[in-house]
């Protein structure tokens, strides 16, 4: 990745960096050089996982702790110049289901951070990982950072009033915050447990597992996918672009694909697995917003960040990883 000599020997915080996303950025900021600590309470039934950071763990600090706990926080934050902000609950359907633990985790916990920043490293900037939920149901497509916001669960609810705190601190205290409304993201070191959250990844393993994939409905609905690494570089470039700090930007590729052809992909890549179509279950029905895809034209303007991975070698590279490391994940 060109121009990211700026994390060389920088001080960053990942929160939730032993889950999927954190720690393929974790890995990235190590290979440039910064030094990495985590913070991650290892909230069951989601994504950390102490292999996906085996080939750092030698170079990062690891905190078990809960960014809602304020002493850990305070303590962690100082000295930081970046705080990634991934520690979320991410299980949409555990937001209906346990509403007021999303809530906490994700409003309290940002404001806890916020609040340890406040108090301890007013110019630590944060890069706060919020969801293309928070638009809720499409009214206009693609879907630029102006449309209305209209969350249809809990989760997309908490990530949107998460942002706004983070505005609210870049605004009211000068505590620098970049927002991203990341759309469904896969790839390796994603969770493989379950279904509820991170359907792509779910498909992958379907099709490993030589089962039937299902896909809910006529498998019409479109959606926006984007790599793992795409994502990683587009959080680094956001990081480093002075102007990026008091906005809200959509990450995602642009590009709508359906279930049903997504899932006919993988079958095709991964050589075994057969796409079947089901009906939603009441819980998916509940909070699925339809169709959605990403104008992406605020993001590559301003921080000239522009996906890179198709998704055929995004499948495939996802698949390869599966392939050697399933036993630590299934
Ligand atoms: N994966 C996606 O497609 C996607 C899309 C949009 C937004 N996001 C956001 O990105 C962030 C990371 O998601 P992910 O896909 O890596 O999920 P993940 O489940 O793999 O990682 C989340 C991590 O946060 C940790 N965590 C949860 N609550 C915590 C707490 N209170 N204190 C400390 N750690 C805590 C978990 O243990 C886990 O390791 C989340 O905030 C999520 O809402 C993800």
């Amino acid at each position: 990745m060109s121009g990211m000599s700026v994390f060389k020997d920088r001080e960053v915080l990942i929160t939730g960096g032993l889950g999927f996303i954190g720690s393929n950025l974790a890995i990235e900021l190590v290979r440039l050089g910064a030094r990495v600590t985590i913070v991650d309470n290892m909230l069951p039934r989601q994504g950390s996982n102490f292999f996906n950071i085996k080939d750092i763990e030698a170079q990062v600090k690891v905190n078990i702790s809960d960014v809602r706990n304020q002493l850990s926080m305070n303590h962690l934050v100082k000295g930081k110049d970046y705080i990634f902000h991934l520690a979320g609950q991410v299980n949409h359907v555990d937001s209906m289901r346990n509403p007021i633990q999303d809530l906490d985790i994700n409003c309290r916990g940002t404001l806890v951070l916020l609040e340890a920043l406040r108090q301890f490293n007013r110019s630590g900037k944060v890069i706060f990982a919020g969801t293309r939920g928070e638009y809720g149901s499409s009214v206009t497509l693609p879907v630029d950072e102006d449309h209305p916001t209209n969350p249809k669960g809990i989760y997309a609810v908490t990530n949107l009033t998460a942002e706004k705190m983070v505005l609210v601190y870049d605004d009211v205290f000068g505590i620098k915050g970049a927002c991203l409304r990341i759309t469904n993201t896969y790839g390796p070191r994603h969770q493989m447990m379950h279904d509820e959250y991170g359907v792509f990844n779910w498909f992958i393993r379907k099709a490993l597992d030589h089962e039937d994939i299902p896909v809910f409905g006529d498998g019409r609905i479109l959606r926006d996918f984007l790599y793992v690494d795409d994502l990683v570089a587009c959080m680094l470039a956001t990081a480093a672009t002075d102007k990026a700090y008091g906005e809200v930007f959509n990450v995602g590729t642009g590009v709508p694909v359906s279930f049903i052809d997504l899932a006919l992909k993988i079958v095709e890549i991964a050589g075994s697995g057969r796409a079947i179509y089901t009906e939603f279950t009441q819980e998916r029905k509940e909070v699925e917003p339809g169709d959605y895809y990403a104008d992406i034209t605020k993001i590559k303007e301003m921080v000239k960040w522009v996906p890179e991975i198709s998704l055929e070698d995004g499948i495939q590279r996802t698949i390869d990883y599966y392939r050697e490391n399933r036993k630590e994940y299934w």
